[in-house]
């Protein structure tokens, strides 16, 4: 078995071979998808909306991010583990963040980080970097920053935006990301950014031209019914086969057919 390694992300790229991610949150899910094929886990700060019910993603800890990328990290053999630095762990400063990217592999077992922003991020990821720990960058729609533009919008609809995302996609890659996650942008503006750098885009709502695609796995499995958006496809209706089995459980504890003989001692 070939473990994934930015390197071989890098060789996907070349070869024209799509690179496949999900986010996972647990030790379960982390399996599946290991076994499926899949070559990144994203153990995304998303897990404030899907797993502990936040309306954003801004509560979410380094704490919180450990503990869940720990659990993924023990359930995967050949995916690599990404763990999304959450809000304020980076912004602060360089030495902060230098120190929190470190607790991800140290204490956690990820194999990478991933953080929010464009050229502001530049030293920072360049730091992170230099002490040998990858970074994976992203752009466009950022959700660390929603209060800023105002919900889950499309980013890059303007000229001078566009050219902004494409200036900062070259100043990550000069900062020395391994690949870069574009969020709601246009296609032909991912299309162009995967054509101007040299590392893999890996695309959620930005359309068929990024080296790769990620998808929130709850919003893949049909578990999260909050909200669901429009970029996400669902491969599954989960919350419909997880309610029909609570419901005939609740009917078969009171009706005393469960525990019947077969699972009785
Ligand atoms: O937090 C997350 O799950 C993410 C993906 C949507 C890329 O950042």
């Amino acid at each position: 078995m070939d473990i994934v390694t930015t390197a071989s992300l890098l060789a996907k790229k070349q070869k024209g071979e799509k690179i496949t991610a999900l986010t996972a949150y647990d030790f379960s899910t982390a399996k599946l998808l290991d076994e499926a094929g899949v070559d990144i886990a994203l153990v995304g700060d998303s897990l404030g909306m899907v797993v502990l019910g936040y309306d954003t993603t801004l509560p979410v800890t380094v704490e919180d991010m450990l503990h869940h990328t720990a659990a993924v990290a023990r359930g995967v053999q050949r995916a690599m583990v990404v763990a999304d630095m959450p809000f304020m762990s980076y912004q602060i400063s360089i030495e902060q963040a230098m120190a929190n990217a470190g607790r991800f592999l140290q204490e956690a077992g990820a194999h990478a980080v991933k953080l929010e922003g464009g050229r502001p991020m530049v030293e920072t990821i360049s730091r992170i970097v230099d002490i040998g720990i990858p970074v994976l960058g992203h752009l466009g729609y950022t959700p660390q920053s929603v209060h800023k533009f105002g919900g889950p919008r499309i980013q890059g609809r303007t000229e001078s935006d566009a050219a902004r995302i494409l200036n900062d996609a070259g100043a990550l890659e000069q900062a020395g990301v391994f690949a870069i996650v574009l969020e709601l942008v246009p296609k032909e503006l991912a299309r162009q950014v995967t054509e101007a750098v040299s590392v893999p885009t890996i695309g959620i709502g930005a359309g068929p031209y990024c080296d790769g695609q990620v998808l929130v796995t709850n919003d893949l499995l049909g578990l999260y019914g909050e909200f669901y958006p429009k970029h996400a496809k669902k491969y599954a209706n989960l919350s419909e086969v997880i309610l029909r089995a609570f419901k005939s459980y609740v009917e078969e504890v009171k009706s005393g057919k469960f525990p019947g003989p077969e699972h009785s001692f």
